[in-house]
């Protein structure tokens, strides 16, 4: 059965450009509802944990220092299907090909700056909890 939590960021450039309101009202809107978030910077060493399934890929350095560079926004979201739903609800990871009105589109600017992250499995959703939260900082 597929879980009901997924691990979202609100990536450094759209954080700075001031899309966190009108993401987050996307987010709820479409029926997520927020269990945790935070406002944080994470180190370089941090954001390279995070996206330690790409380590050796060309674009692993370059993301980790992006992800690094400015505060982002984490948020523990909670819906059915939530893992799958929220990866149809931001689009793809190239905002040029994801389709309209999806948050990718609408607030992306690269590839790496694709405004959101999506958990891409229920495991991951979880051991991304665990990174962002501790059990008094969930509900
Ligand atoms: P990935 O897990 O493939 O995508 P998604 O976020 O849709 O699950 O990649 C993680 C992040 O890495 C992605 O959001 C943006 C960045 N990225 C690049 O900068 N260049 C690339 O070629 C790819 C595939 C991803």
């Amino acid at each position: 059965m597929a879980g009901n939590l997924t691990l979202t960021m609100i990536k450094p450039t759209a954080f700075n450009k001031n899309y966190t309101g009108a993401i987050l009202k996307m987010i709820n809107e479409a029926g997520f509802t927020i269990k945790a978030m935070k406002l944080t910077q994470l180190t370089p060493q941090q954001a390279g944990t995070f996206y330690a399934v790409h380590k050796g890929k060309p674009f692993y350095d370059s993301l980790v220092s992006f992800m690094s560079s400015g505060p982002l926004v984490a948020v523990l979201l909670e819906k059915e299907n939530a893992v799958e739903e929220f990866r149809n609800f931001i689009g793809a990871t190239n905002p040029e090909k994801a389709e309209e009105g999806t948050i990718r589109k609408l607030y992306g600017t690269s590839l790496q700056q694709n405004a959101v992250h999506g958990s891409d499995s229920d495991e991951n959703a979880k051991v991304e909890a665990e990174f962002f939260f501790s059990k008094l900082e969930r509900f």
